[in-house]
């Protein structure tokens, strides 16, 4: 099958400023929509019910017809206000008048671009994640779009892995916070409203576990590691009201995840009462089949339809094999019409019945890539941004008197700036940070080179295996906002920094090489920008490095070498601004990392929340460790730095003796020590000294955002029900365990912080 792409591609979108929004649908009962429903199904026959249950991808010739024969429930990879609605009429001609739902990977913004999820989820701001993603909905929604493949809440503690890029990182409780956030933006307060898209939880589950960090490969789990780290951000995007999820690709426990009833019908239907639709991942039914799972299409149809997978993305298995095995009884007409009844269901509840036509060319004119949507990116990039080291205070930088270099090939390079999944992201819409920086300081003098080209690595120069090519000679590095003509080098690069009092280097991975079947086996800056890095270095002037990658990179030697290190991810539309809002102090960085940053290769999985082992201490040889590296990660989970400094103090347990049922309550002091307002993440963890299975040595429960003027103290107060405590016994029960738990108020999961006991008692 030839699976045709639409990511990437250019569209042309008329753009002015401005919102008009349709009227919201009148919404219908829940017991309204169960009787509307019934009344399809009564008329619908086995082909149109199996219609349904098929999605078809691209604008191809022949969509109109299937729609209006009831063929088709769904497309995927089409938009723009006029085509959908031509759509749509086609199906309102179908004898059912069912209307089609368009889905499109709504990753990071529709056509105004924020930071990459991972990013996003580095500001550890629920309400700005909500913002943006409520942006991205009123914009898809004026492209006719209606349903986003997002948000992708996968756990990931595998850098190799190029996904790691789409989800929140590694820990399941700031992953379920962010989950919600982004399904409340995507939502709305009613997917019936024109302006919000019906969201979809993806890939479920363990698909960030696969092994090795290779894409689409094997995860093997136990049950009590699904429950407590996997499921838990799914569970959190259900309980805030997800109307589809998305199976993945991966094996689980021996049991694919596009055919897998344990996951799809026991936890998820049974357990969690979802009654939404799974769509399959692109082409994950026929992929049973070369997973050894299932003989053929139709076994396959057959065993992903009965776990509980309703629509089949893609790959034209359902459309047919369902009808035949209908027709042989091998499939009982119960089993389809459930599945029938939960996507009917959706579009239901997606207004989709009352306001088919909920776009014009008016609203895809005026609402996308407005002024104000950008402003929300320019703030989530900025907040994305973590300061991992800043020496002597290097920065902020000043913004008078200082000629600045401003180097690396993403400096001035902008489709990189918007990351690995762009929707209908165009890089001319972007500001560079070259641009950003030029902003700050329109008296000032800055210089640009590229140094090196990073737009065409091939795969043995991203690997760093068979060394670097050797450097093109011949051409120098521009001075000012000149840029340079013909090939970049490294010798006009130290040139340009040389004239220089202070230099910015924009280092890092293209935007292509995260994402989807982007693993990498090791996680060098690619191509020839270490040396360039240890060349600018070698000035002696000042530097400043800005990483901009989708995963954490093997920085040791910067980490010793460079003073200044910020890690930008891709910022998106607005990417230079967020960044010089940052560099030049309009912005505080607040940026938190959400996992923890390996200091090589070898050292993956390293996780913050891992068990102590039986000999954790690293005082003589034989503990848990290596011989050849620290065990411990190079930044870790939740660290970040901020142009301010903070005290924490006085950690109060105030409820030292509760029972399962009870509330525990927590505070402490944090104060601003230093010269500048500034905003703290401040961070809640808890460990169960003693339980029936060994638990992890911190676990976070709880997370405030405070921004304090100089000397400014505030007590910070943590309430949560004691069932924050609790844990899965080798039996997969749930319990919360009597005796004793510690407690950290801290600024990340390696800090000190201030520590204290709670006692549970039963009840
Ligand atoms: C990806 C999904 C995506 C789908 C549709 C698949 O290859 O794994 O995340 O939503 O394609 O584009």
């Amino acid at each position: 099958m030839i699976r045709v792409h639409l990511r990437q591609t250019a569209v042309a979108v008329v753009l002015l400023a401005g919102c008009t929004a349709l009227a919201a649908a009148q919404a219908l009962t829940q017991q309204q929509i169960e009787h509307r429903i019934d009344a399809l199904l009564r008329q619908m026959t086995p082909q149109e019910k199996v219609g349904q249950l098929v999605q078809y991808n691209g604008d191809t010739p022949e969509a109109a017809t299937q729609a209006k024969a009831g063929q088709v429930g769904s497309l995927l990879n089409v938009y723009g206000a006029d085509r959908i609605n031509e759509l749509q009429r086609a199906a309102e001609q179908s004898r059912l008048k069912i209307p089609l739902i368009f889905g499109y990977d709504v990753i990071h913004g529709y056509r105004t671009i924020f930071p990459v999820p991972l990013g996003g989820a580095a500001s550890w701001d629920p309400q700005l994640i909500e913002q943006s993603e409520r942006v991205a909905a009123k914009e898809a929604t004026a492209a006719g779009v209606k349903w986003t493949f997002a948000p992708m809440v996968d756990i990931a503690r595998d850098p190799r892995w190029g996904r790691i890029v789409e989800g929140a990182g590694e820990d399941p409780y700031l992953g379920s916070v962010v989950a919600a956030a982004r399904v409340r933006g995507f939502q709305g307060n009613d997917m019936a409203d024109p302006q919000s898209l019906v969201a979809c939880a993806k890939h479920f589950v363990g698909y960030g576990a696969a092994e090795g960090g290779r894409d689409y490969n094997t995860a093997d789990m136990s049950e009590q590691t699904l429950r407590e780290i996997y499921l838990p951000p799914f569970h959190a995007a259900v309980k805030a009201g997800v109307g589809t999820l998305m199976s993945a690709f991966e094996d689980l426990n021996g049991v694919p995840t596009s055919g897998n009833p344990h996951t799809l019908t026991e936890i998820l239907r049974k357990e969690w009462h979802f009654d939404g639709f799974v769509v399959s991942d692109y082409d994950s039914i026929h992929e049973l089949v070369p997973h050894g799972f299932a003989a053929d299409d139709e076994q396959a149809a057959l065993e992903a339809l009965t776990a509980g997978v309703e629509m089949d993305m893609a790959d034209g298995v359902y459309a047919k094999w369902l009808p035949q095995l209908v027709k042989s009884g091998k499939l009982p007409m119960s089993v389809l019409d459930e599945a029938v009844r939960r996507v009917l269901r959706v579009k239901f509840r997606a207004g989709l019945f009352q306001h088919p036509y909920y776009t014009n060319a008016e609203r895809e004119r005026t609402e996308i890539l407005t002024p104000q949507n950008r402003e929300v990116a320019r703030r989530l990039g900025a907040e994305s941004l973590v300061l991992l080291k800043n020496q002597n205070d290097i920065l902020p930088l000043p913004r008078s008197g200082k000629k600045i270099a401003v180097i690396g090939p993403l400096a001035d390079d902008q489709a990189n700036q918007l990351g690995s999944w762009v929707g209908r992201g165009q890089a001319a819409d972007v500001i560079t940070p070259l641009q950003g920086i030029e902003a700050k300081v329109p008296q000032g003098t800055v210089l640009h080179a590229r140094g090196v080209d990073i737009s065409s690595l091939d795969k043995q120069e991203i690997s760093g295996a068979t060394g670097a090519a050797p450097a093109p000679v011949g051409a120098t590095g521009a001075a000012a906002t000149q840029h340079e003509a013909g090939p970049a080098t490294i010798e006009g690069a130290v040139r340009v920094a040389q004239q220089a009092d202070a230099v910015v280097l924009f280092l890092g991975e293209p935007g292509g090489m995260s994402g989807e079947a982007s693993s990498r086996a090791f996680l060098n800056l690619p191509g020839q920008q270490e040396q360039l890095l240890e060349s600018i270095e070698a000035t002696g002037k000042p530097v400043v490095l800005v990483l901009e990658s989708g995963r954490p990179l093997d920085i040791r030697w910067a980490a010793e070498h460079v003073p200044a290190i910020v890690q930008a991810w891709y910022p998106g539309t607005e990417a230079g601004n967020a960044i010089a809002d940052v560099l030049f102090g309009d912005v505080d960085p607040s940026g938190r990392l959400p996992l923890s940053w390996p200091r090589s290769v070898g050292q993956i999985p390293v996780y913050y929340d891992h068990k102590n082992t039986g000999r954790p201490s690293s005082n003589d040889r034989w503990h848990t460790g290596y011989l050849d590296e620290s065990k411990e990660p190079l930044f870790p989970f939740g660290y970040g730095l901020s142009y301010s400094t903070f005290r924490y103090s006085n950690l109060r347990v105030l409820t030292p003796q509760i029972t399962p049922a009870g509330m525990l309550r927590v505070s402490a002091e944090v104060q601003n020590t230093g010269r500048q307002t500034a905003t703290e993440v401040v961070q809640f963890y808890i460990h169960e000294r003693v339980g029936p299975t060994s638990r992890p040595v911190r676990e976070l429960k709880g997370f405030e955002r405070i921004t304090l003027r100089p000397g400014e103290n505030r007590t910070v107060e943590f309430s949560k029900s004691a069932q924050v405590l609790g844990s899965y016994d080798p039996q997969m029960h749930f319990v919360v365990p009597s005796g004793t738990y510690d407690v950290w108020v801290a600024p990340n999961a390696a800090a000190a912080g201030v520590t204290g006991t709670v006692q549970v008692a039963p009840k």
